[in-house]
């Protein structure tokens, strides 16, 4: 079985191999980032022929960005409405909300809520499913086995764990870490859209089916929604396996290690 450092090690080689140290192209999607941008331009056109699912190679053609795909623009909250969690003016406030939220049964068992950590100025979002037994422990997301593999992983595309927000889909943790159910990720998502209306990186990293089929509101299984680039109200959101099923299958490190390079090029 391989561990996260041979896989830390083994990206490293892979980006020394394909040229050097991170392989930033020209960016097509930049304008479309730059803050006060609505409904940014969509992307079919960048890779003619890449295919949903399909692994993409580095080697592959001349654009370097794969197919748009899904375009997710959910309604923010209702100005007139109570509700504070639309509202809510800054990433501490909501991290006080979901501290004393019981909106859905995870709220029994926690220990600790995980609201997610990271600046206020992160570039990249990380979004996991949700908290395990040591993140329910500490309060803190990815923090774990699986967290040891994604700060690796974050390494390998030169930036550090402190760099970028990271958090979950769900804020408690599920028992026996089972998958979220329907009724808690609806009652929990307004905490993680209001956290990216507020972060407003410029790319979101979806791990695991849970993290994509909620911001791209879908029921596409994740090997169908790798390799293209999908938009959360404008956002660009990366598809790709989620560190806890790389420990599992070592085979889906390289497919990983294609999805966050592309997440790396759209990072300015
Ligand atoms: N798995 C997740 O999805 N999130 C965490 O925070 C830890 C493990
Ligand atoms: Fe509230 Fe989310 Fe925790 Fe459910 S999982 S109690 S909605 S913070």
């Amino acid at each position: 079985m391989s561990n996260g450092r041979d896989l830390a090690r083994e990206f490293l080689e892979q980006q020394r191999q394909l040229g050097g140290s991170p392989v930033i192209l020209p960016d097509p999607l930049t304008p479309s980032l730059r803050p006060g941008s609505v409904n940014p331009p969509r992307t079919a056109a960048l890779t003619p022929g890449a295919s949903p699912g399909k692994t993409q190679s580095a080697a592959a053609g001349d654009s370097p960005f794969p197919p748009a795909g899904i375009s997710y623009d959910p309604p923010g909250g209702d100005l007139f409405s109570n509700d504070p969690v639309p509202q809510a003016p800054s990433l501490d406030a909501i991290a006080q909300l979901v501290a004393a939220c019981t909106k859905c049964r995870l709220c029994e068992a926690r220990r600790h809520t995980v609201p997610g950590e990271g600046p206020r100025d992160a570039r990249l979002v990380v979004v996991g499913e949700g908290p395990g037994r040591v993140e329910d422990e500490t309060g803190r997301p990815f923090v774990g086995q699986a967290g040891e593999l994604l700060t690796k992983i974050l390494a390998a595309i030169e930036l550090s764990r402190d760099q970028v927000f990271i958090c979950n889909v769900v804020k408690c943790r599920p028992p026996e870490n089972r998958v979220p159910q329907y009724d808690e990720i609806a009652a929990c998502v307004p905490y993680l859209f209001r956290q990216i209306d507020l972060l407003k990186p410029q790319v979101i990293l979806a791990m695991g089916g849970t993290a994509a089929q909620t911001l791209l509101n879908t029921k596409q299984s994740l090997g169908a929604l790798r390799n293209q680039i999908h938009r959360f109200r404008g956002i660009p959101v990366i598809v790709t396996y989620h560190p806890a099923a790389l420990l599992r299958n070592p085979n889906w490190k390289k497919p990983t290690w294609d999805d966050v390079r592309i997440a790396r090029r759209l990072i300015a």
